[in-house]
Protein backbone atom coordinates (compact mmCIF):
# COMPACT_ATOMS: atom_id res chain seq x y z
CA UNK A 1 0.00 0.00 0.00
CA UNK A 2 1.40 3.56 -1.29
CA UNK A 3 1.15 5.98 1.97
CA UNK A 4 1.70 9.33 1.13
CA UNK A 5 3.74 11.52 3.70
CA UNK A 6 2.14 14.96 3.58
CA UNK A 7 -0.70 16.54 4.84
CA UNK A 8 -3.88 15.29 3.63
CA UNK A 9 -7.52 17.56 4.23
CA UNK A 10 -9.53 15.43 6.35
CA UNK A 11 -12.05 15.60 3.55
CA UNK A 12 -10.10 13.72 1.35
CA UNK A 13 -10.38 16.26 -1.58
CA UNK A 14 -7.00 15.41 -2.28
CA UNK A 15 -7.96 12.36 -4.52
CA UNK A 16 -10.29 15.32 -6.03
CA UNK A 17 -7.91 17.37 -7.19
CA UNK A 18 -6.00 17.77 -10.70
CA UNK A 19 -3.10 15.89 -12.47
CA UNK A 20 -0.98 18.68 -11.31
CA UNK A 21 -1.57 18.75 -7.80
CA UNK A 22 -1.71 15.18 -7.85
CA UNK A 23 1.84 15.00 -9.16
CA UNK A 24 3.38 17.71 -7.06
CA UNK A 25 1.88 15.29 -3.85
CA UNK A 26 3.81 12.07 -5.44
CA UNK A 27 6.83 14.16 -5.48
CA UNK A 28 6.60 15.11 -1.99
CA UNK A 29 5.99 11.48 -1.28
CA UNK A 30 9.12 10.44 -3.14
CA UNK A 31 11.72 12.84 -0.87
CA UNK A 32 11.69 11.49 2.80
CA UNK A 33 9.93 14.27 4.30
CA UNK A 34 9.34 14.60 7.89
CA UNK A 35 5.96 14.78 8.69
CA UNK A 36 4.97 18.56 10.13
CA UNK A 37 8.70 19.68 9.14
CA UNK A 38 7.56 22.83 8.64
CA UNK A 39 5.59 22.99 11.86
CA UNK A 40 8.30 21.99 13.73
CA UNK A 41 8.03 18.07 15.93
CA UNK A 42 5.47 15.94 15.68
CA UNK A 43 2.59 16.29 18.30
CA UNK A 44 1.43 13.16 19.64
CA UNK A 45 -1.49 12.18 21.87
CA UNK A 46 -1.66 9.16 23.84
CA UNK A 47 -4.85 7.86 24.58
CA UNK A 48 -4.59 5.12 27.78
CA UNK A 49 -2.43 5.56 30.04
CA UNK A 50 -1.49 2.53 31.84
CA UNK A 51 1.43 -0.02 31.01
CA UNK A 52 2.18 0.38 27.68
CA UNK A 53 1.20 3.98 27.71
CA UNK A 54 2.87 5.12 30.58
CA UNK A 55 6.40 3.14 28.89
CA UNK A 56 5.89 4.82 25.93
CA UNK A 57 5.71 8.54 27.67
CA UNK A 58 8.62 7.41 29.60
CA UNK A 59 10.87 6.36 26.42
CA UNK A 60 9.54 9.30 24.82
CA UNK A 61 11.26 11.53 27.56
CA UNK A 62 14.46 9.69 27.83
CA UNK A 63 15.19 10.39 24.07
CA UNK A 64 16.43 13.38 24.12
CA UNK A 65 17.89 12.71 20.90
CA UNK A 66 14.80 11.98 19.06
CA UNK A 67 13.41 15.78 18.54
CA UNK A 68 10.58 14.68 15.87
CA UNK A 69 8.66 13.74 18.70
CA UNK A 70 7.03 15.60 21.10
CA UNK A 71 4.39 14.60 23.77
CA UNK A 72 1.32 16.88 23.98
CA UNK A 73 -1.51 15.25 25.41
CA UNK A 74 -2.62 12.30 27.34
CA UNK A 75 -5.96 11.10 27.57
CA UNK A 76 -7.47 8.68 30.21
CA UNK A 77 -10.40 8.31 32.20
CA UNK A 78 -10.54 9.27 35.94
CA UNK A 79 -7.56 11.50 34.57
CA UNK A 80 -6.79 13.29 37.89
CA UNK A 81 -4.87 9.73 39.57
CA UNK A 82 -2.54 9.37 36.66
CA UNK A 83 -1.44 12.47 36.27
CA UNK A 84 2.56 12.55 36.11
CA UNK A 85 4.88 15.57 36.62
CA UNK A 86 7.96 13.66 35.28
CA UNK A 87 6.09 13.92 31.48
CA UNK A 88 7.05 17.60 31.52
CA UNK A 89 5.12 20.89 32.20
CA UNK A 90 3.59 20.88 28.40
CA UNK A 91 1.35 17.66 28.60
CA UNK A 92 -2.31 18.45 28.53
CA UNK A 93 -4.06 16.28 30.78
CA UNK A 94 -7.81 15.10 29.51
CA UNK A 95 -10.45 12.72 30.25
CA UNK A 96 -12.23 13.78 26.73
CA UNK A 97 -11.43 11.88 23.50
CA UNK A 98 -13.11 14.66 21.43
CA UNK A 99 -10.80 17.55 23.04
CA UNK A 100 -8.12 15.01 21.50
CA UNK A 101 -9.44 14.55 18.13
CA UNK A 102 -10.04 18.33 18.26
CA UNK A 103 -7.04 18.96 19.14
CA UNK A 104 -3.84 19.78 16.82
CA UNK A 105 -1.93 16.50 17.78
CA UNK A 106 -0.55 14.95 14.25
CA UNK A 107 -0.76 11.30 15.96
CA UNK A 108 -2.84 9.79 18.50
CA UNK A 109 -1.73 6.83 19.84
CA UNK A 110 -4.65 4.31 21.10
CA UNK A 111 -3.42 2.40 24.31
CA UNK A 112 -6.45 1.29 25.68
CA UNK A 113 -7.00 -1.73 24.27
CA UNK A 114 -10.73 -3.56 24.17
CA UNK A 115 -12.44 -2.85 20.92
CA UNK A 116 -14.85 0.21 22.35
CA UNK A 117 -14.10 2.85 22.46
CA UNK A 118 -10.73 2.25 20.61
CA UNK A 119 -12.54 1.39 17.18
CA UNK A 120 -14.40 4.37 17.34
CA UNK A 121 -11.88 6.27 18.43
CA UNK A 122 -9.38 5.49 15.99
CA UNK A 123 -11.71 5.91 12.87
CA UNK A 124 -12.84 9.30 14.15
CA UNK A 125 -9.22 10.65 14.45
CA UNK A 126 -8.38 9.15 10.76
CA UNK A 127 -11.27 10.54 9.52
CA UNK A 128 -10.25 14.23 10.84
CA UNK A 129 -6.64 13.63 9.54
CA UNK A 130 -4.49 11.82 11.79
CA UNK A 131 -2.01 9.42 12.00
CA UNK A 132 -2.85 6.20 14.42
CA UNK A 133 -0.48 4.50 16.37
CA UNK A 134 -2.30 1.00 18.26
CA UNK A 135 -0.50 -1.97 20.32
CA UNK A 136 -4.54 -3.66 19.88
CA UNK A 137 -4.35 -6.81 18.67
CA UNK A 138 -7.97 -7.10 18.87
CA UNK A 139 -8.97 -4.20 16.98
CA UNK A 140 -6.27 -5.14 13.81
CA UNK A 141 -7.35 -8.55 14.25
CA UNK A 142 -11.08 -7.75 13.51
CA UNK A 143 -11.01 -4.25 11.93
CA UNK A 144 -7.06 -3.93 10.10
CA UNK A 145 -8.28 -4.16 6.54
CA UNK A 146 -11.35 -1.80 6.74
CA UNK A 147 -8.63 0.38 9.20
CA UNK A 148 -5.70 0.49 6.84
CA UNK A 149 -8.22 1.33 3.78
CA UNK A 150 -9.80 4.52 5.89
CA UNK A 151 -6.07 5.33 6.27
CA UNK A 152 -4.75 5.14 3.10
CA UNK A 153 -8.11 6.84 1.93
CA UNK A 154 -7.48 9.71 3.98
CA UNK A 155 -3.58 9.54 3.02
CA UNK A 156 -2.62 8.96 7.12
CA UNK A 157 -0.39 6.30 8.51
CA UNK A 158 -1.79 3.25 10.86
CA UNK A 159 1.13 1.64 13.03
CA UNK A 160 0.52 -1.79 14.35
CA UNK A 161 3.68 -3.11 14.85
CA UNK A 162 3.35 -3.52 18.67
CA UNK A 163 0.11 -5.78 18.16
CA UNK A 164 2.02 -9.25 17.93
CA UNK A 165 4.97 -10.28 20.00
CA UNK A 166 5.70 -7.35 21.97
CA UNK A 167 9.27 -5.50 21.03
CA UNK A 168 9.88 -8.36 18.65
CA UNK A 169 9.85 -6.77 15.04
CA UNK A 170 8.54 -9.54 13.43
CA UNK A 171 5.21 -7.63 11.26
CA UNK A 172 7.96 -4.96 10.05
CA UNK A 173 10.70 -7.99 9.03
CA UNK A 174 7.53 -10.08 7.55
CA UNK A 175 6.27 -7.35 5.77
CA UNK A 176 9.96 -5.52 4.17
CA UNK A 177 12.84 -7.86 5.09
CA UNK A 178 11.49 -10.63 3.42
CA UNK A 179 9.14 -8.81 1.36
CA UNK A 180 11.74 -10.92 -1.61
CA UNK A 181 10.04 -13.89 -0.41
CA UNK A 182 7.21 -16.15 -0.61
CA UNK A 183 6.42 -16.92 3.06
CA UNK A 184 4.19 -20.06 3.03
CA UNK A 185 3.92 -21.02 6.65
CA UNK A 186 4.32 -18.88 9.91
CA UNK A 187 4.26 -20.98 13.49
CA UNK A 188 5.72 -19.51 17.22
CA UNK A 189 4.67 -19.13 20.36
CA UNK A 190 2.42 -15.88 20.87
CA UNK A 191 1.62 -15.82 24.35
CA UNK A 192 3.51 -15.21 27.52
CA UNK A 193 0.90 -16.31 29.84
CA UNK A 194 0.83 -19.78 28.69
CA UNK A 195 4.23 -20.32 28.37
CA UNK A 196 4.46 -19.47 31.82
CA UNK A 197 2.32 -21.55 33.07
CA UNK A 198 4.08 -24.57 30.75
CA UNK A 199 7.26 -23.70 32.15
CA UNK A 200 5.64 -23.91 36.29
CA UNK A 201 4.05 -27.07 35.44
CA UNK A 202 7.65 -28.77 33.58
CA UNK A 203 9.64 -27.42 36.29
CA UNK A 204 7.05 -27.60 39.47
CA UNK A 205 5.67 -30.41 38.84
CA UNK A 206 2.59 -28.94 39.76
CA UNK A 207 -0.97 -29.02 38.80
CA UNK A 208 -2.31 -26.82 36.38
CA UNK A 209 -4.45 -25.00 38.29
CA UNK A 210 -1.84 -24.14 41.13
CA UNK A 211 0.41 -23.08 38.03
CA UNK A 212 -2.57 -20.72 36.85
CA UNK A 213 -2.39 -19.11 40.31
CA UNK A 214 0.94 -18.49 40.65
CA UNK A 215 0.77 -17.44 37.33
CA UNK A 216 -2.06 -14.20 38.18
CA UNK A 217 -0.14 -13.50 41.58
CA UNK A 218 2.99 -12.88 39.46
CA UNK A 219 1.10 -10.61 37.16
CA UNK A 220 1.65 -13.15 34.78
CA UNK A 221 -2.15 -13.79 34.13
CA UNK A 222 -5.40 -11.92 34.31
CA UNK A 223 -8.18 -12.90 36.59
CA UNK A 224 -10.08 -13.98 33.91
CA UNK A 225 -7.49 -15.91 31.99
CA UNK A 226 -9.81 -17.65 29.60
CA UNK A 227 -8.54 -15.17 26.54
CA UNK A 228 -4.95 -16.79 26.75
CA UNK A 229 -5.13 -20.29 27.57
CA UNK A 230 -7.86 -21.25 25.52
CA UNK A 231 -6.22 -19.73 22.52
CA UNK A 232 -7.92 -16.65 21.43
CA UNK A 233 -5.44 -13.75 22.34
CA UNK A 234 -2.83 -15.76 20.35
CA UNK A 235 -5.40 -16.78 17.18
CA UNK A 236 -5.67 -12.75 17.00
CA UNK A 237 -2.47 -12.06 16.48
CA UNK A 238 -1.84 -15.35 14.42
CA UNK A 239 -4.38 -13.96 12.36
CA UNK A 240 -2.35 -10.67 11.89
CA UNK A 241 0.66 -12.42 11.07
CA UNK A 242 -1.17 -14.55 8.65
CA UNK A 243 -2.53 -10.95 6.99
CA UNK A 244 0.99 -9.46 7.02
CA UNK A 245 3.18 -12.29 6.22
CA UNK A 246 1.12 -14.87 4.14
CA UNK A 247 -1.38 -11.97 2.49
CA UNK A 248 -4.40 -14.11 3.04
CA UNK A 249 -7.53 -12.65 4.65
CA UNK A 250 -7.67 -14.66 8.18
CA UNK A 251 -10.80 -14.43 10.64
CA UNK A 252 -9.31 -15.02 14.51
CA UNK A 253 -12.59 -16.59 15.04
CA UNK A 254 -11.82 -19.08 11.95
CA UNK A 255 -8.73 -20.33 13.94
CA UNK A 256 -9.12 -23.97 15.44
CA UNK A 257 -8.23 -22.99 19.29
CA UNK A 258 -8.01 -26.07 21.96
CA UNK A 259 -7.29 -25.14 25.77
CA UNK A 260 -4.01 -25.77 27.85
CA UNK A 261 -6.43 -26.41 30.81
CA UNK A 262 -6.38 -29.99 30.78
CA UNK A 263 -2.65 -30.37 30.78
CA UNK A 264 -1.08 -31.67 34.03
CA UNK A 265 2.66 -32.42 35.02
CA UNK A 266 2.15 -36.41 33.79
CA UNK A 267 2.39 -35.09 30.23
CA UNK A 268 5.64 -33.58 30.83
CA UNK A 269 6.78 -36.91 32.00
CA UNK A 270 5.32 -38.46 28.81
CA UNK A 271 6.29 -36.62 26.48
CA UNK A 272 9.60 -36.07 28.61
CA UNK A 273 10.05 -39.84 27.55
CA UNK A 274 9.49 -39.21 24.16
CA UNK A 275 12.72 -36.68 24.05
CA UNK A 276 9.51 -33.65 24.03
CA UNK A 277 8.08 -30.56 25.67
CA UNK A 278 4.97 -28.97 25.51
CA UNK A 279 4.40 -25.50 24.14
CA UNK A 280 1.39 -23.58 23.25
CA UNK A 281 2.28 -23.55 19.37
CA UNK A 282 -0.04 -20.94 16.70
CA UNK A 283 0.45 -22.25 12.96
CA UNK A 284 -0.63 -20.95 9.69
CA UNK A 285 0.18 -22.58 6.74
CA UNK A 286 -0.54 -22.08 2.94
CA UNK A 287 -0.98 -25.16 0.94
CA UNK A 288 -2.86 -25.49 -2.45
CA UNK A 289 -4.18 -21.70 -2.01
CA UNK A 290 -6.01 -23.16 1.06
CA UNK A 291 -4.88 -21.88 4.82
CA UNK A 292 -4.19 -23.49 7.16
CA UNK A 293 -4.47 -21.88 11.03
CA UNK A 294 -4.15 -24.20 14.86
CA UNK A 295 -3.50 -22.93 18.00
CA UNK A 296 -3.06 -25.32 20.85
CA UNK A 297 -0.70 -27.39 22.97
CA UNK A 298 1.76 -29.50 20.99
CA UNK A 299 4.44 -31.78 21.92
CA UNK A 300 7.92 -29.94 20.66
CA UNK A 301 11.21 -31.79 19.89
CA UNK A 302 13.57 -30.67 22.43
CA UNK A 303 15.90 -30.04 19.46
CA UNK A 304 13.26 -27.98 18.18
CA UNK A 305 14.22 -23.88 18.78
CA UNK A 306 10.53 -23.67 19.95
CA UNK A 307 11.11 -26.10 23.22
CA UNK A 308 13.79 -23.24 24.36
CA UNK A 309 11.21 -20.33 24.78
CA UNK A 310 10.90 -19.56 28.78
CA UNK A 311 8.79 -17.34 30.27
CA UNK A 312 7.50 -14.35 28.33
CA UNK A 313 9.91 -15.02 25.65
CA UNK A 314 7.82 -15.27 22.00
CA UNK A 315 9.30 -17.15 19.33
CA UNK A 316 8.05 -16.68 15.37
CA UNK A 317 9.04 -18.81 12.95
CA UNK A 318 8.82 -18.22 9.13
CA UNK A 319 9.24 -20.61 6.43
CA UNK A 320 9.91 -18.74 2.66
CA UNK A 321 9.76 -20.72 -0.52
CA UNK A 322 13.11 -19.47 -1.33
CA UNK A 323 14.89 -18.31 1.92
CA UNK A 324 13.87 -21.30 4.06
CA UNK A 325 13.37 -20.31 7.83
CA UNK A 326 13.78 -16.88 9.38
CA UNK A 327 13.72 -17.03 13.54
CA UNK A 328 11.75 -13.41 15.22
CA UNK A 329 12.59 -13.99 18.62
CA UNK A 330 12.61 -11.68 21.89
CA UNK A 331 10.49 -10.00 24.41
CA UNK A 332 7.23 -11.16 23.72
CA UNK A 333 4.98 -8.72 26.39
CA UNK A 334 5.85 -5.98 28.87
CA UNK A 335 5.08 -2.11 28.99
CA UNK A 336 9.45 -1.13 27.92
CA UNK A 337 9.25 -3.83 24.89
CA UNK A 338 6.38 -3.09 23.57
CA UNK A 339 6.57 0.81 24.21
CA UNK A 340 9.87 -0.07 21.93
CA UNK A 341 7.83 -1.34 19.30
CA UNK A 342 5.27 1.59 19.68
CA UNK A 343 7.70 4.03 19.56
CA UNK A 344 9.23 2.75 15.88
CA UNK A 345 5.92 2.84 14.56
CA UNK A 346 5.80 6.55 15.45
CA UNK A 347 9.25 7.46 13.94
CA UNK A 348 7.33 5.81 10.92
CA UNK A 349 4.21 7.66 11.07
CA UNK A 350 6.30 11.07 11.73
CA UNK A 351 8.61 10.81 8.43
CA UNK A 352 11.73 9.67 9.87
CA UNK A 353 11.56 6.49 7.78
CA UNK A 354 10.57 5.95 4.18
CA UNK A 355 9.82 2.42 4.26
CA UNK A 356 6.35 1.60 3.54
CA UNK A 357 3.94 0.47 6.29
CA UNK A 358 3.17 -3.23 6.47
CA UNK A 359 0.04 -3.32 4.98
CA UNK A 360 -3.05 -6.18 4.62
CA UNK A 361 -3.10 -6.06 0.79
CA UNK A 362 -3.80 -7.40 -1.46
CA UNK A 363 -4.96 -10.36 0.54
CA UNK A 364 -6.27 -13.98 -0.28
CA UNK A 365 -9.74 -14.93 1.07
CA UNK A 366 -8.98 -19.02 1.84
CA UNK A 367 -11.08 -21.31 3.69
CA UNK A 368 -9.81 -22.28 7.24
CA UNK A 369 -12.13 -25.62 7.10
CA UNK A 370 -9.52 -27.13 5.96
CA UNK A 371 -7.23 -27.26 8.70
CA UNK A 372 -9.08 -30.53 10.11
CA UNK A 373 -7.35 -32.15 6.83
CA UNK A 374 -3.74 -31.42 7.69
CA UNK A 375 -1.75 -34.63 8.98
CA UNK A 376 0.81 -34.90 11.84
CA UNK A 377 1.56 -37.59 14.69
CA UNK A 378 -0.52 -37.24 17.64
CA UNK A 379 -0.27 -37.64 21.69
CA UNK A 380 -3.47 -38.91 23.44
CA UNK A 381 -3.10 -39.44 26.66
CA UNK A 382 -5.72 -41.63 28.86
CA UNK A 383 -6.48 -42.01 32.67
CA UNK A 384 -8.12 -45.07 33.19
CA UNK A 385 -9.98 -47.61 36.12
CA UNK A 386 -7.29 -50.51 35.26
CA UNK A 387 -9.45 -53.55 33.92
CA UNK A 388 -8.88 -55.98 31.10
CA UNK A 389 -9.61 -55.06 27.39
CA UNK A 390 -8.81 -51.58 27.52
CA UNK A 391 -6.22 -50.92 24.92
CA UNK A 392 -7.78 -53.52 23.03
CA UNK A 393 -11.38 -51.48 22.43
CA UNK A 394 -9.12 -48.42 21.69
CA UNK A 395 -7.57 -50.15 19.37
CA UNK A 396 -10.52 -51.70 17.71
CA UNK A 397 -11.96 -47.64 17.44
CA UNK A 398 -8.27 -46.60 15.55
CA UNK A 399 -8.61 -49.54 13.32
CA UNK A 400 -12.33 -48.25 12.44
CA UNK A 401 -11.28 -44.92 11.36
CA UNK A 402 -8.01 -46.46 10.21
CA UNK A 403 -5.55 -44.48 12.75
CA UNK A 404 -1.93 -46.36 13.13
CA UNK A 405 -0.80 -46.66 16.38
CA UNK A 406 2.84 -45.82 16.98
CA UNK A 407 3.67 -46.46 20.54
CA UNK A 408 1.98 -47.29 23.80
CA UNK A 409 3.76 -45.42 27.01
CA UNK A 410 3.07 -46.58 30.73
CA UNK A 411 4.52 -45.31 33.46
CA UNK A 412 4.50 -47.57 36.82
CA UNK A 413 3.76 -46.75 39.91
CA UNK A 414 0.04 -45.08 39.63
CA UNK A 415 -3.34 -46.42 41.06
CA UNK A 416 -5.22 -49.32 39.13
CA UNK A 417 -8.19 -46.72 39.81
CA UNK A 418 -6.49 -43.86 38.61
CA UNK A 419 -3.90 -45.43 35.88
CA UNK A 420 -2.25 -42.50 33.28
CA UNK A 421 -0.94 -44.03 30.00
CA UNK A 422 -0.49 -42.62 26.75
CA UNK A 423 -0.74 -43.44 22.73
CA UNK A 424 1.28 -41.89 20.21
CA UNK A 425 -0.42 -42.09 16.69
CA UNK A 426 1.57 -42.07 13.15
CA UNK A 427 0.61 -38.89 11.05
CA UNK A 428 -3.30 -38.47 10.39
CA UNK A 429 -6.03 -35.86 9.85
CA UNK A 430 -7.30 -34.09 12.59
CA UNK A 431 -10.75 -34.75 11.70
CA UNK A 432 -10.04 -38.48 11.53
CA UNK A 433 -8.91 -38.23 15.45
CA UNK A 434 -11.74 -35.99 16.36
CA UNK A 435 -14.66 -38.37 15.18
CA UNK A 436 -12.21 -41.47 17.06
CA UNK A 437 -12.29 -39.88 20.09
CA UNK A 438 -15.83 -38.61 19.78
CA UNK A 439 -16.17 -42.16 20.14
CA UNK A 440 -14.04 -42.99 23.02
CA UNK A 441 -15.14 -40.81 24.88
CA UNK A 442 -18.18 -42.89 25.72
CA UNK A 443 -16.22 -45.63 27.20
CA UNK A 444 -16.97 -46.10 30.84
CA UNK A 445 -13.40 -46.73 31.62
CA UNK A 446 -12.22 -43.10 31.34
CA UNK A 447 -11.82 -41.39 34.73
CA UNK A 448 -11.65 -38.38 32.68
CA UNK A 449 -11.72 -37.01 29.02
CA UNK A 450 -8.40 -38.21 26.53
CA UNK A 451 -6.29 -35.47 26.22
CA UNK A 452 -4.70 -34.88 22.44
CA UNK A 453 -1.79 -32.64 21.67
CA UNK A 454 0.04 -33.08 17.64
CA UNK A 455 3.15 -33.94 17.80
CA UNK A 456 5.56 -30.67 16.12
CA UNK A 457 8.31 -32.73 13.98
N1 LIG B 1 1.02 -4.97 28.53
C1 LIG B 1 1.64 -5.62 27.56
O1 LIG B 1 2.61 -6.34 27.80
C2 LIG B 1 1.16 -5.49 26.13
C3 LIG B 1 1.90 -6.10 25.11
C4 LIG B 1 1.48 -5.95 23.78
C5 LIG B 1 0.33 -5.24 23.51
N2 LIG B 1 -0.39 -4.70 24.54
C6 LIG B 1 -1.62 -3.98 24.19
O2 LIG B 1 -1.46 -2.60 24.57
C7 LIG B 1 -2.72 -2.06 24.94
C8 LIG B 1 -2.62 -1.46 26.33
O3 LIG B 1 -2.25 -2.49 27.23
P1 LIG B 1 -1.81 -2.17 28.75
O4 LIG B 1 -1.15 -3.41 29.23
O5 LIG B 1 -1.08 -0.89 28.80
O6 LIG B 1 -3.24 -2.04 29.42
P2 LIG B 1 -3.57 -1.29 30.80
O7 LIG B 1 -2.40 -1.29 31.70
O8 LIG B 1 -4.85 -1.87 31.29
O9 LIG B 1 -3.81 0.23 30.35
C9 LIG B 1 -4.96 0.65 29.66
C10 LIG B 1 -5.19 2.09 30.02
O10 LIG B 1 -6.27 2.57 29.25
C11 LIG B 1 -7.23 3.16 30.12
N3 LIG B 1 -8.56 2.94 29.58
C12 LIG B 1 -9.16 1.74 29.35
N4 LIG B 1 -10.39 1.94 28.84
C13 LIG B 1 -10.57 3.29 28.76
C14 LIG B 1 -11.64 4.10 28.34
N5 LIG B 1 -12.78 3.57 27.87
N6 LIG B 1 -11.49 5.45 28.40
C15 LIG B 1 -10.34 5.99 28.85
N7 LIG B 1 -9.28 5.27 29.29
C16 LIG B 1 -9.40 3.92 29.22
C17 LIG B 1 -7.07 2.42 31.44
O11 LIG B 1 -7.57 3.22 32.51
P3 LIG B 1 -7.84 2.58 33.96
O12 LIG B 1 -6.59 2.79 34.72
O13 LIG B 1 -9.00 3.37 34.48
O14 LIG B 1 -8.20 1.14 33.76
C18 LIG B 1 -5.55 2.27 31.50
O15 LIG B 1 -4.92 3.40 32.03
C19 LIG B 1 -3.73 -3.22 24.81
O16 LIG B 1 -4.34 -3.17 23.56
C20 LIG B 1 -2.85 -4.45 24.93
O17 LIG B 1 -3.40 -5.60 24.30
C21 LIG B 1 0.00 -4.80 25.83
Amino acid sequence: MNQMNVAVPADGSLRHQGPELLLAHAAVKARPLTLGAAEGPCRIALVGFGTVGQSVARLLQSRSDERSLCLTYVCNRGIARKMASWTGPDVVWTESMQEILDSDADVVVELMGGLDPAYELVVRALRCGKSVVTANKQLIAHSGSHLLQLASEQGKYLGFGACVAGGVPVLSGLQDGLAGDRIVKIRGILNGTCNYILNRIEQGGISFAEALREAQQAGFAEADPSFDIDGQDAAAKLAILARVGLKVSLEPEKVTCRTIRNLSAIDFAYAKELGCTVRQISTATMKDGQIYAAVGPSLVGNDCSLAKVSGNQNLIVSTGEFGGDTMFGGQGAGGDPTAVAVLSDLMQAAGCRSAEQASFQPARVSSCEATLEVESSHYLRFVVRDRPGIIAALAAVFAKHRLNLHAILQKPGYEKECLPFVITLEPCAQRLLTMALDEIKGFDFLVEPPVSMPIVQ
